[in-house]
Parts: C-alpha cells; sequence; structure tokens
C-alpha cells in the first residue's frame, strides 16, 4: 500500500505532523506532495524544521494567485505526480484550495481519498472554504471526522456511515507532542512580556481582511480592549493581512504590537500565556480550546460549534463593542472539557488506513 500526503499551508503542515510521523514510524511507503501554497520561510519551512519532518518528496512551487490560478495550477501538477506514482490512497487535510485540488485529482484518477478533518461547517458559502470541504466531504473515501458532532453533519449530509470515522483532531497530537519543546522558548522574555499580561491576536480570514471596513472594524475592537484592561495586545500578522493594511492605509493602534508570524513552538508558548486570545483561526480555536485559555472568534459563522458548547470560546464578529463584550464576557473562564479528542488521532488515521487498504 502507498499513501500520498497533499499538504500546502501553514495549519496543514501542523495537523498532518502527527500523521507524516506516524507513517515513518511505521516504515510505511508514504511521500508527501507540497503545492507551495505556503511558500514564505515563516509560514513554511519553519515547521519542517521545528517538526522535524522530512522534506516532501514533491514541491510544485504553485505559489500565491486568484483562487482559480491557485486551483488550477494545482490540479495539472498533482495530476503528474499521481499519474507517476500511482499510491492507493491519498490523504488531505482541512479546506483550503491544496484539499480541494488534491481530492478533486484523486477522485478523477480513481485514488481513494481521506479527508482528515472531515465534517466541519459554517454554512456560509461565500467562505472559500466552506466550498472546498463540502466538496472534498462528498468525494471521500474515507471521512475522518474530529468529533461526533462532525459526524452528525456529515450522516445528515447523506454520506454513508461506513465512510465516517470518528477519530479526534490531530490538532490534539500536535499540541501534546510540542507543547514541552514550547515551554523552552523564548518568545515572553524577547517580547518582554508577562505570563497572563497580554492578550494574543490573529486574523488573516478573506472575508474579513479583504474589506476595509471589517479590517478596520478588528483594528478599533482591539483599540477598545486595550482602553478597557490596559494590557498590550501581540499580532503575528499573516502577510494577507499585512498587504491590506498597507493598501487599505489603515493605521494600526498603539497598543497592538506587530510582529512576523511565528514558528509553531513560540506560537504555542504566545498562546498557552496569554490572558486570552483573539482570532478567525480555525485553528487557534481549538488550541485554545485545548490549552483552557479563553477565546473570542472575529467571525460571524462558527464552524467549530464545540468550542461554543463547552464555553471556550464566543463568538464575537466584528462590530467593535461586540468585541469587547466577548472580552468582558470570557476573560476570567478557564475550565472546560477539550472535546478535540485524546492526542491519539494520527495513530487512529494511520490504522484506519492501513486495515482498509490490506489485501
Ligand atoms: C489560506 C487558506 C485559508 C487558511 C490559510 C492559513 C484557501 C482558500 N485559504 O489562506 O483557509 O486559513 O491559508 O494561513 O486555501 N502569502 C505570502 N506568503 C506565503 C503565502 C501567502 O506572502 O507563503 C500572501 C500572498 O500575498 C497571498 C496571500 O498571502 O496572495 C494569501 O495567500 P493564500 O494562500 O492565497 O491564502 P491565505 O490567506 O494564506
Ligand atoms: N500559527 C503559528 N504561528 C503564527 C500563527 C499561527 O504557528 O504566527 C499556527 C497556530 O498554532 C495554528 C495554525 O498556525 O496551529 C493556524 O493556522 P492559520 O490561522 O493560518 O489557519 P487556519 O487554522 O485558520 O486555517
Amino acid at each position: 500500500m502507498k499513501i500520498a500526503i497533499i499538504l500546502g499551508t501553514r495549519p496543514e503542515i501542523i495537523k498532518m505532523s502527527p500523521i507524516i510521523r506516524e507513517c515513518k514510524k511505521r516504515g510505511l511507503d508514504y511521500f508527501v506532495i507540497h503545492t507551495g501554497q505556503h511558500y514564505s520561510y515563516n509560514l513554511d519551512r519553519i515547521f519542517f524544521q521545528e517538526l522535524k519532518l522530512p522534506q516532501p518528496r514533491y514541491n510544485l512551487n504553485v505559489g500565491s494567485g486568484s483562487h482559480a490560478e491557485e486551483t488550477g495550477k494545482m490540479l495539472i501538477k498533482i495530476e503528474n505526480v499521481l499519474v507517476k506514482e500511482k499510491p492507493n490512497i491519498t490523504l488531505v487535510q482541512g479546506d483550503t484550495n491544496t484539499v480541494l485540488a488534491g481530492a478533486l485529482v484523486a477522485s478523477k484518477l480513481h485514488i481513494k481519498i481521506g479527508h482528515v478533518e472531515a465534517g466541519l461547517r459554517s454554512y456560509d458559502r461565500k467562505m472559500p472554504e466552506e466550498i472546498n470541504r463540502v466538496l472534498t466531504d462528498h468525494i471521500s473515501d474515507y471521512l475522518f471526522a474530529p468529533t461526533k458532532y462532525a459526524e452528525s453533519t456529515l450522516l445528515g449530509e447523506g454520506i454513508s456511515k461506513e465512510k465516517i470515522f470518528v477519530t479526534g483532531n490531530t490538532i490534539v497530537d500536535a499540541v501534546n507532542q510540542n507543547l514541552e519543546l514550547a515551554k523552552k522558548m523564548n518568545i515572553l522574555n524577547k517580547l518582554n512580556l508577562k505570563k497572563k499580561g497580554y492578550f494574543l491576536v490573529t486574523a488573516h480570514r478573506q472575508e474579513n481582511v479583504d474589506v476595509k471596513e471589517r479590517l478596520s472594524n478588528v483594528l478599533k475592537g482591539l483599540d477598545l480592549v486595550h482602553r478597557e484592561f490596559g494590557l498590550p495586545l501581540v499580532y503575528p500578522i499573516h502577510p494577507r493581512t499585512k498587504k491590506r493594511i498597507r493598501e487599505f492605509r489603515l493605521k494600526v493602534p498603539n497598543c497592538v504590537r506587530l510582529i512576523e508570524p511565528v514558528g509553531f513552538l513560540e506560537f504555542l508558548q504566545l498562546e498557552a500565556n496569554a490572558k486570552l486570545v483573539l482570532t478567525d483561526s480555525g485553528g487557534v480555536e481549538e488550541e485554545t480550546c485545548i490549552l483552557r485559555v479563553p477565546c473570542v472568534t472575529l467571525r460571524d459563522s462558527i464552524d467549530r460549534p464545540e468550542t461554543l458548547d463547552v464555553g471556550s470560546n464566543f463568538l464575537a464578529g466584528v462590530n467593535p463593542e461586540k468585541i469587547l463584550d466577548g472580552v468582558k464576557n470570557m476573560i476570567t473562564k478557564r475550565k472546560w472539557v477539550n472535546p478535540f479528542g485524546d492526542g491519539k488521532s494520527g495513530k487512529r488515521i494511520i490504522d484506519i488506513v492501513c486495515q482498509e487498504n490490506s489485501e
């Protein structure tokens, strides 16, 4: 049995790392295709180094572009590789353009598809991620749902139960495998931050940062939070957001400390010690829930409703007053149960792949 693992962006490298480690440990015949959707050092190579991942066998160097440009180039280049390598199964993770391209090529070549993190929905079809994951789920052969809730969503869409496996989310594995190393990082000292003495911010989603008014509202919300609590806000800024702030000529409030994106270990240290995290990132909503740090989500819809159910997260949108309300509401909360699994998802997924594909 030969396994192709396709990835292309920061969160996919992080969330695929437990699966890659498991394949390596078992000596399986596997290889990695990196589409090159992310390519800047601090969105890409830093994670291979920190997580000690083998270099991808193929880097397709697709780079940035419109949705059609990115996806179209990936389709052509992934097809070349899969035709040559003839894997029995292709694994994709999440909801990026890389995921849709990988799944679409595999389905046309009649190669089985395993979708890691299947069954997430925001029910907002304007999000590119929603289209990518709905289409990928419906052409996948193995749907690795992180929670029972995600499984019930898939069943509700008519996907047959035999294809769905509730495995937990591999982000729990990734956090557990790296938390001790993260504690040894020096980023708090480097930025002169005290434990629980700052807020951590990330925002990069297309629907937030590509719309001037919404991005401006996020910045106003951060300013309000600073006025109320007097703590600094640290914001490792995604290149998409950096570009838009410049383009829209927005002023970043002085209380917000913009820094370049950091590696996973430094980010985990920043997250684990923050007073609270404000974000529009799916992965960060999950990690704060796992690390027991309160989270305020800067989005109108949610695809991780489990975090609302357990009480780790507040869905604020981008209205500045609502962002402040969210922070006031969440700031003292810390006790909840992690709904994303036991940290053995990578092992479980590879067990299923091996079982189902043994001759
Ligand atoms: C993509 C995913 C999003 C995911 C995010 C993770 C899609 C549709 N979106 O969004 O779901 O949450 O990755 O971070 O797949 N850029 C760089 N260096 C890079 C990569 C991008 O400077 O290494 C800049 C370019 O200006 C590019 C912009 O960021 O145009 C957006 O990159 P892109 O990969 O298209 O989308 P993301 O916003 O990163
Ligand atoms: N992350 C990181 N450095 C940063 C910001 C985020 O390592 O400066 C990690 C974070 O720990 C999480 C992942 O990147 O695991 C989230 O990726 P992102 O927010 O880009 O994508 P999303 O999860 O929204 O798809």
